[in-house]
């Protein structure tokens, strides 16, 4: 089923919820999740890759969308959880995830973050370099394992800024390198390399990149482990095409078949492909004005949807009173940061847009609630999951209060 529908009347639902109700019941600017699409999503890559590489486990890109509830559903549906620190380690553990199914990245961890993750038993770390290994030889007293990250060198032909896999990447060291430290690792008493990982970059929508990317770490030598990370795409806005978790899934397991190790395990981290499109972003219209362009102005931007400036995506609004009905309008759809580079939809088509209408902007649910900020005072938005007609708050919005605390430490009138 599509994670949205139209009504009769011409409203928008998601997940069987009316959005314009969601919008007054929630306040916006509101990231409304459809559980039962994200859910099918999880088990076609489960299902997917166990079907094609049985000794595999596919891992949630947790960063994608760190919210309990997702952490919870992933858990539920198999899946483990990759965490890019210590604040979603301790999401993944307060949510009752199995620490052997956790694994740790970063290319600049710290020590509290290593220690937290060694005494939760976290399954595997991903070292980037010798300071990770210094700081586990310091830290562990039992055996740890470990995968290293390594830099494939492939182009996946991306936006610069979500592009990891080529040369001059700074996660992972150049297979050389890493070759070296494997070596040099070979007999530690604690750290036990059980394979490598790599990940090429984000929004890919070309599957030769992966091809490349796994040769190339199938050149590196046998291990237990590969990591080939996350990265596939999502269709953002119409008339863009993604290739299907099947056919991504079939471009990696046929390499892998030809070059990996019969016996080793298979590791994959997506998060993107899993949540993008099972969440949009619902805000109210603020302003309407023509004026060199038409302005169609909301309450929410570019602190609660960085995407759109970071890596220029496109998507493709809707106006949820109106969802049956053409578009007949082109404006700039802008938020209400202040920001000339706060548009997130230039030549956006609308159907006569009005103030006070409820916008939303699909495929909006993966990398945005995690990028949320505070910028011009904005409170951090609530994140509502909904299934058959039922809405669940999974985060409530930040209040005024709480935005506030964190600056009050002086006690009133301490800076005067
Ligand atoms: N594994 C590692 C080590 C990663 O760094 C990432 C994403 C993933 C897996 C998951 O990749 P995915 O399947 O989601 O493409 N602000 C950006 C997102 C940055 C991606 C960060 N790394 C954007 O939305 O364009």
């Amino acid at each position: 089923p599509k994670f949205s529908e139209v009504r009769v009347d011409g409203t928008l639902e998601i997940g069987g919820c009316s959005v314009p109700e969601l919008a007054d019941e929630y306040g916006t600017p509101l990231y409304v999740i459809d559980e039962q699409g994200l859910r099918e999503r999880m088990r076609e890559y489960r299902d997917g890759l166990a079907a094609r590489w049985p000794n595999s486990q596919v891992t949630f890109a947790s960063k994608s969308l760190p919210v309990l509830a997702a952490y919870g559903i992933a858990e539920a549906e198999g899946l483990g959880i990759d965490v890019a620190g210590a604040g979603e380690l301790l999401l993944a553990l307060e949510a009752g995830v199995d620490p052997k199914l956790i694994h740790l990245h970063g290319n600049a961890k710290s020590d509290e973050e290593l220690r937290l993750a060694i005494e939760a038993g976290i399954g595997l770390i991903v070292v980037d370099g010798e300071a990770d290994i210094e700081r586990l030889d310091a830290l562990l007293d039992r055996p740890q394992d470990v995968l290293v990250r390594v830099i494939p060198g492939v182009d996946p032909r991306t936006h610069r800024s979500v592009s990891t896999g080529g040369t001059k990447s700074k996660f992972g060291l150049p297979i050389p390198q890493a070759q070296a430290l494997i070596e040099r690792l070979r007999d530690h008493p604690t750290i036990r390399v059980r394979g490598v990982h790599m990940h090429i970059g984000s929004q890919i929508l070309d599957l030769e990149p992966f091809a490349r990317a796994v040769e190339a770490i199938a050149g590196i030598g046998e291990f237990e482990i590969y990591n080939l990370g996350g990265g596939l795409g999502a269709e953002y806005h119409d008339g863009q095409e993604a290739p299907s978790i099947d056919a991504y899934l079939d471009t990696l397991t046929e390499v892998a078949r030809r070059l990996l190790p019969a016996e080793s395990r298979i590791l994959i981290e997506p998060g993107r492909s899993l949540v993008a499109r099972a969440g949009v972003t619902v805000y109210r219209v603020n302003n309407v004005k023509r004026t060199a362009a038409t302005f169609v102005a909301v309450d929410g931007g570019l602190a609660d949807q960085m995407n759109a400036a970071l890596t220029a995506t496109k998507f493709t609004p809707v106006i949820a009173e109106r969802a049956d009905r053409e578009p007949d309008t082109t404006a700039q759809l802008v938020g209400r940061q202040c920001e000339s580079g706060d548009l997130l939809v230039d030549g956006a088509r609308l159907a006569s847009p009005e103030t006070g209408d409820t916008v939303v902007l699909a495929a909006t649910g993966a990398y945005g609630y995690t990028l949320s900020n505070n910028y011009n005072g904005a409170l951090k938005p609530a994140v509502v999951l909904c299934r058959d007609g039922d809405a669940r708050v999974a985060v409530r919005r930040q209040s005024y209060a709480e935005f506030l605390a964190p600056h009050l430490s002086g006690g009133p009138g301490a800076w005067a």
